[in-house]
């Protein structure tokens, strides 16, 4: 059942295209606008909501992360982002204007569902956007937003990311569009280039044999760093946690800017160092100062391993490696430059010899506290 394919992860890798088109499919309108009657939250409900708090673990975690940009840019409520296992033992402060979004690929998740029995108990709604039909998450949630991956039998998340990103961003834009948001234009946009994404993906996907050959000359090292700024923050710390799953390396991902505040002591020659570089386009003081980072560390010898844009000739001169994605805004990057990290994480630990759809210690889904 792996059609063809040597592991469930690269099949599952390979699948992302249609995973995401599957996510979008029938949520939005032929007018462009949203239409998630699934959400059973009453409308007013969303109107009034003060706060959101996003509840995950791991590579859910992470699609949490650069959901809140999403969210406080496209709706400006306020949104917090906590990992489920530390969440209740803080006393979070929650009441009934409190929607909180658990993100869970298996919907079984203990310290994710921990926290949102927390949170209900203190009155919040819940929104679960969950891969598992009628799994526990979901059925103990207000409402659910299912992402349409299909089965992911491998133990990393690769498609499940993917879909929850797509979720996510259909949520921040419904709340956006339900709140009578002022960036109406800038969603009607926004919506547009969802539409576009599976075919960026694909683009990705059919440039990866530089990668992969890539990471087989890394495979002896110890070490791997990921920088990001923005919506690639969360990026490396995807790419960084791929890596320690699978090829049981040291890997670590850092806010580019947090650099000079102690990671750069870890730079030393030909030590492998992966950066997420924001679009030159739109922010592009992100980008000016992503391309200083990467001068940085170059100049004491990383080796970068440098995600761009097609047409950012800016980092040419920087990357010793140079991985190029399609053009995409900003916030919906994550979609793009997530891609090639998994398939760098999933070559790197096959030339290690590791077992990539079951890595040692770990379980898929994660049923105790
Ligand atoms: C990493 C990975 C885990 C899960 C985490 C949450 O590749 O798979 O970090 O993301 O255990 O699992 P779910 O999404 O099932 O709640």
């Amino acid at each position: 059942e792996k059609g063809g394919y040597a592991s469930f992860m690269l099949k599952e890798i390979a699948e992302q295209p249609r995973a995401v088109a599957d996510t979008l499919l029938g949520r939005i309108d032929g007018s462009g606008a949203l239409s998630l009657d699934e959400v059973r939250i009453p409308p007013k409900a969303l109107r009034e909501a003060d706060k959101v708090v996003i509840v995950a673990c791991g590579t859910a975690f992470h699609a949490g992360l650069i959901a809140k940009y999403a969210i406080e840019h496209w709706t400006r409520i306020p949104c917090e982002v906590e990992l489920a296992s530390e969440f209740r033992h803080r006393d979070p402060i929650l009441d009934p204007q409190t929607l909180v979004i658990a993100v869970s690929q298996s919907g079984e998740t203990m310290d994710t569902l921990m926290a949102l029995r927390h949170a209900r108990e203190q009155g919040a709604r819940v929104l679960a956007i969950c891969n598992t039909n009628g799994s526990t998450i979901p059925r103990e949630s207000d409402a659910v937003l299912y992402t349409h991956a299909g089965p992911e039998v491998a133990v990393a998340s690769t498609k499940a990311f993917l879909t929850q990103l797509v979720a996510c961003y259909l949520v921040a834009l419904y709340l956006a569009q339900v709140r009578g948001a002022k960036y109406g234009d800038e969603i009607r946009a926004v919506v547009r280039d969802l539409g576009a994404i599976a075919r960026s993906v694909e683009r990705v996907l059919d440039t990866m044999e530089p990668v992969r050959e890539l990471a087989r000359t890394l495979a002896h090292k110890n070490t791997v760093l990921f920088l990001g700024r923005h919506v690639g923050y969360p990026v490396a710390l995807e790419g960084a946690l791929k890596l320690k799953e699978l090829a049981y390396m040291h890997a670590e991902g850092f806010a580019a800017g947090e650099l000079k505040h102690g990671p750069i002591a870890l730079v030393e020659d030909d030590l492998p160092v992966v950066v997420v570089v924001p679009s030159p386009r739109g922010r592009s003081v992100l980008h000016d100062k992503m391309v200083s980072n990467i001068q940085e560390i170059r100049a004491r010898g990383a080796r970068t391993i440098v995600i761009a844009e097609e047409g950012d000739d800016e980092v040419v001169p920087y990357a010793d490696h140079l991985i190029l994605v399609p053009a995409t805004p900003t916030l919906l990057q994550p979609l793009v430059t997530t891609v090639p990290l998994q398939v760098f994480a999933c070559e790197l630990a096959t030339a290690r010899g590791n077992e990539v759809d079951q890595p040692r210690n770990l379980a898929k889904s994660v049923t105790v506290e």
